[in-house]
């Protein structure tokens, strides 16, 4: 008999994750590569992403590298292109990358708007559409799409993110009835509050902080390795049987009164 951990192994699995360069993709990337996938690695700064790729490959695992815009619809194609010919198929797409523009809505002009849009929702359809002509021919796929619990619950200065996730959430839950037949999954995963580069002006300010931090059921802010379980887990075959769900990692925060 097999030993059951084996169901958590992504070894011969391609996966796609964007947004790989640092925070929580760079953690995703880490872990899939450690739990044997090849690891393609997406983001807009290509020496950076050599870097990266080269101290994954240092660790005999097996990385390799896509810099594009996701935003830009050309690049995105020529990359899945590049994909389909070099490893013939996607097992994985994390779709991760995920701008932020907090502030009140009175104060955002309709290109800011139109922007937070372009990269959190509009990429999220290209890239799960050309990830899915891949995973389509061969009957297996897993999506899985970083939302946040901004697509769950509100709060001032956070409109036009929060809405993009909302809609983020929707996409996965139609594409997981769309393709669940073809025996590709969709699945979220909603993170809380994660001490990322990205929050480093929260981070630095201590009332922000601990205020962040004590709202949570855990009362404090997710190390960015934290987010690395759930996506193994909805990338292998543990979570078979598991689509359209939003798995949320958030220490408890959206569940205490
Ligand atoms: N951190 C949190 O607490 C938290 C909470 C809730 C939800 N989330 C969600 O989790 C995801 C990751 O968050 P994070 O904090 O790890 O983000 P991050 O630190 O801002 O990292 C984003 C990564 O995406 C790349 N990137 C940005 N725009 C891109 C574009 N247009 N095309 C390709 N790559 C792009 C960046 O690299 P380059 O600039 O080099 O391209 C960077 O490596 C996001 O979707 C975010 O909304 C995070």
């Amino acid at each position: 008999m097999q030993p059951y951990l084996n169901t958590f192994s992504l070894a011969g699995r391609v996966a796609l994750i964007t947004g790989a360069g640092r925070g929580l993709g760079l953690e995703v990337a880490k872990a899939m590569a450690g739990s044997g996938a090849h690891v393609i690695l997406n983001g807009r700064n290509a020496d950076h992403l050599h870097d990266v790729a080269d101290s994954i490959r240092a660790t005999g695992q097996q990385a390799s590298i896509a810099p594009f815009d996701v935003t830009d619809s050309k690049a995105l194609n020529k990359a899945f292109a590049t994909i389909r010919e070099t490893h013939g198929c996607l097992d994985i797409l994390v779709n991760n990358v995920g701008a932020r523009n907090r502030k009140p809505l009175l104060e955002f002009s309709d290109e800011e708007i139109r922007d937070l849009i372009e990269t959190n929702l509009v990429a999220g359809f290209s890239l799960a559409r050309e990830a899915a002509r891949l995973m389509l021919p061969q009957r297996a796929g897993r999506l899985i799409t970083v939302t946040s619990i901004a697509g769950h619950v509100a709060r001032t200065g956070d409109a036009v993110y929060s809405s993009t996730k909302h809609g983020l959430t929707g996409m996965v839950r139609a594409l997981a009835a769309e393709y669940g037949s073809y025996g590709i999954t969709s699945n979220a995963i909603a993170p809380g509050g994660f001490a990322t580069e990205a929050n480093a002006a929260m981070l630095s300010d201590p009332k922000v902080a601990e205020h962040f931090a004590t709202r949570s059921a855990l009362g404090r802010w997710g190390q960015p390795e934290e987010i690395a379980g759930a996506a193994v887990f909805l990338a292998s075959a543990a979570s078979s049987y598991i689509t359209g769900h939003v798995l949320t990692v958030d220490g408890g925060l959206t569940i205490k009164m």
